[in-house]
């Protein structure tokens, strides 16, 4: 049994590989190799192929996860990091946040820079609700408010009466004080008179809001006030980095924020919120909200559009002056820093500082001056005191001079 077959296996070997194939036999196998061979080849590209696909499939990851992750990422934060206070309807069903504090007259308003949420006075309201009431808000569209409605029915401008508000330029100064007015004096109608205290674009508002309403207004506090000729200065440098640099690289933002990019940014540490620099002293969820903000593509959009507005709000701006002086019984103060980014070139904080002291000595001569030094656009974070301590100065005057008055009434 044994012997039989180890002969055929043997037999086997040499029936294929011996020299006694015939010619047919042997195409057969070349054709065989070759068909392996190609076999072979089509292996080898579909691995390429397998590569190619693989790697579209992971550009397509990238391309799709991280607008869904940060979309879903944004759903969770929006609940989570809502900020105290409420959302007031100003109108069109258009809801403003504001979030008031502390108790006595008169109300302090803080409005924030240009872009800014009022997160921005997050070191300097608690210390404020100590001794008198104190509103923070968001203007349309930035941090928790909504953005300015549109309602495409209203048609082109024959019934311009009955809906006088959608005519007005969104995100320029004229609406911003509108919009205001209707939210502290109307829609929560907070107790007067209030102290208006701005910085950058909210001092500008602040200044339009005290010649339109003069009789809620009892005082000014303008905080590196953006001044209405600083295009104008030293050959337009700042137009040149307002719409040359500035509006773009907050669009790129905005574009990083829509596909997700700008959240793994921030998460490896390449992008920094403006307060990430007074982080220490900040509450953690501010924090977290100020991250959340720059990955929100409706709040970038917005600080896109208050900016690239400018030269409407400006315009405005001045009109308004020509029209109106800021009534005499409404105090003005303005803090300044030593410049106005120290980080900026030094071109643009000399044409700052230039149209700074213009607006002292032309517009409010009268006004009191305080130099913060060592501050600059950050110091409502980085030196909280330096816009404590003077408004608590005021307050204070304003109600010696109220009891004052009413000590005059009673004894005359
Ligand atoms: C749009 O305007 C029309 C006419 O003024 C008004 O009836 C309608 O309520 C408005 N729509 C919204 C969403 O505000
Ligand atoms: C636009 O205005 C014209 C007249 O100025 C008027 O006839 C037309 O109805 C208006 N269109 C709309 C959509 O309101
Ligand atoms: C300031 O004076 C105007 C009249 O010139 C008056 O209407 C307004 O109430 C006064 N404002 C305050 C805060 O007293
Ligand atoms: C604003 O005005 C300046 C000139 O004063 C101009 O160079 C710039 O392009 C304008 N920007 C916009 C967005 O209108």
């Amino acid at each position: 049994m044994t012997e039989t077959r180890q002969r055929k296996k043997e037999k086997n070997p040499t029936s294929e590989n011996g020299n006694d194939q015939l010619p047919s036999e042997k195409q057969e196998n070349k054709k065989k190799l070759s068909s392996r061979l190609l076999k072979i080849k089509e292996a080898q590209s579909k691995g390429v192929f397998g590569h190619f696909l693989t790697l579209c499939k992971f550009l397509i990851f990238l391309a799709v996860i991280p607008p869904f992750l940060n979309y879903a990422a944004l759903q969770r934060e929006s609940e989570a990091l809502k900020p105290d206070g409420e959302l007031y309807d100003i109108g069109w069903g258009q809801k403003l946040l504001l979030s008031c504090q502390g108790k006595g007259s008169p109300t302090v308003v803080l409005d924030a820079p240009t872009g800014m949420s009022s997160d921005a006075w997050a070191l300097v309201a608690p210390k404020i609700a100590k001794y008198t009431r104190v509103c923070i808000y968001d203007r349309a569209g930035i941090g928790f408010s909504d953005r300015p409605f549109y309602n495409s029915t209203e048609g082109n401008g024959s019934e311009k009466k009955s809906n006088y508000r959608n005519r007005w330029t969104p995100f320029t100064a004229e609406r911003m004080v509108e919009d205001l007015h209707q939210l502290i004096s109307r829609s929560s109608d907070q107790p007067k008179p209030f102290l208006l205290v701005g910085a950058e674009l909210g001092a500008l508002v602040a200044q339009f809001y005290a010649r339109m309403f003069e009789s809620e207004v009892m005082g000014l506090v303008l905080i590196n006030p953006l001044s209405e000729d600083v295009f104008q200065q030293d050959n337009g440098v700042w137009i040149h980095s307002w719409f040359g640099h500035m509006v773009p690289s907050f669009q790129t933002i905005q574009l990083g924020a829509a596909i997700g990019i700008t959240r793994l940014a921030i998460m490896m540490g390449y992008l920094q919120h403006p307060m990430s620099r007074v982080v220490d002293l900040l509450d953690d969820n501010i924090d977290k909200r100020q991250k959340y903000l720059m990955c929100y593509p409706k709040h970038l959009s917005s600080v896109v559009d208050e900016h690239h507005f400018m030269n409407e709000t400006f315009s405005q701006f001045r009109t308004a002056k020509t029209i109106k002086s800021i009534a005499r019984n409404i105090s003005v103060t303005v803090i300044t820093g030593n410049y106005y980014d120290e980080q900026m070139p030094g071109p643009l904080n000399k044409a700052w500082a230039k149209s700074e002291q213009n607006l002292i000595t032309n517009t409010y001569p009268h006004s009191h001056h305080i130099v913060v030094n060592g501050g600059d656009r950050h110091l409502l974070y980085e030196k909280s005191d330096a816009v404590v301590e003077p408004i608590r100065k005021i307050v204070k005057q304003w109600r010696s001079k109220q009891n004052a008055n009413i000590d005059n009434a009673k004894s005359s």
